[in-house]
């Protein structure tokens, strides 16, 4: 099955799972899983921002760096541009954090609150070079999107 196939199943059963909830954190750390068991990433995770800090939250995979600050890494950078950066190969990227050696390309999707303020972040590390592209891009910022609203009610 093609991944816009994969993406178009998988994000129905997100929102199911995503509106079924309000916290942000539960449903992070079910996103993350239910992205991860579909499409098995090097690591699959969100950062959210913290006193004008990113610092880790749910994830799946090994250990990761803790806090990044804005306008460092991908992740960082993502949350300072505003905007999704697709990383074909992370050797390239200035600046990009190594959390895990084995990573070769990245997305990184800034997530919003109802105000359009960027909250945190998704991202994703593969272990092949040029893995994400803009089928990736335009699904994940549908799966974030969902997160998006529901920080209002807690
Ligand atoms: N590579 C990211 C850091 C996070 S880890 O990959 C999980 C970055 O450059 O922001």
């Amino acid at each position: 099955m093609d991944k816009e196939k994969r993406y178009a199943e998988l994000l129905p059963q997100i929102a199911a799972v995503v509106e079924a909830e309000r916290d942000m954190i539960a449903n992070m750390a079910n996103v993350s899983a239910m992205l991860q068991e579909e499409f098995h990433f090097w690591w699959t995770g969100f950062y959210r921002v913290v006193d004008d800090v990113l610092v880790l939250g749910p994830f799946q995979g090994p250990m990761a760096c803790t806090r990044i600050a804005r306008g460092k890494g991908v992740c960082g950078t993502s949350w300072m541009r505003d905007e999704t950066i697709i990383v074909p190969d992370v050797h390239q990227f200035p600046g990009h954090i190594a959390c895990s050696s084995a990573s070769q390309s990245e997305i990184v999707v800034p997530i919003h609150d109802g105000a359009g303020h960027v909250i945190g972040v998704l991202d994703i590390d593969s272990e092949h070079l040029a893995t994400f592209d803009e089928v990736d891009k335009k699904w994940l910022e549908k799966v974030v999107a969902l997160l998006k609203g529901e920080k209002e009610e807690n």
